[in-house]
């Protein structure tokens, strides 16, 4: 994790199939760089309002904006970077060990969140300075 920096940081073309119908999106086990022990997602974000403010030790996950719009500020203690996320078609790779925001949710936008591990509150670090000192 110490090793980790932005430059691991990937917003990946998720497979789709179009058509005059519409257009669909397909993700299986093997699509990613790991393999899916967990989906959730965020919904109905009041305006204003922050997720995020961690940082994984372990966890790898993926990011689809699946409606709307928003922001992911992400930090690795050196860098610092935002990505704007708003196509359901990009999926940003989030890596163990960078510190992420979320923001700026548009109104009515989904986040889909899929990730490597099942929830476990001993991966988070909620405490900047903490992360900060988890990466020397
Ligand atoms: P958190 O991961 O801090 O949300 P975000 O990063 O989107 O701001 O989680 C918020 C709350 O939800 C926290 O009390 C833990 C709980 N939670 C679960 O029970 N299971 C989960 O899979 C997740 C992601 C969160």
């Amino acid at each position: 994790m110490k090793q980790t920096t932005l430059a691991d940081i990937r917003l990946i073309d998720v497979p789709e199939v179009h058509d005059k119908r519409g257009s669909l999106v397909v993700i299986e086990n093997d699509t990613f760089a790991f393999n899916i022990e967990r989906v959730y997602y965020l919904y109905d974000v009041p305006t204003g309002s922050k997720r995020g403010g961690h940082a994984h030790r372990q966890l790898y996950q993926l990011l689809i904006p699946l409606s709307g719009s928003f922001d992911v500020y992400l930090s690795d203690g050196i860098s610092e970077r935002t990505f704007f996320l708003n196509k359901p078609n990009k999926a940003l790779l989030i890596v163990p060990g960078i510190w992420r925001e979320i923001s700026n949710f548009s109104s009515g936008s989904v986040c889909l969140v899929i990730a490597s591990s099942k929830y476990d509150e001993n991966d988070y670090i909620r405490d900047y300075d903490l992360f900060l000192k988890s990466k020397i």
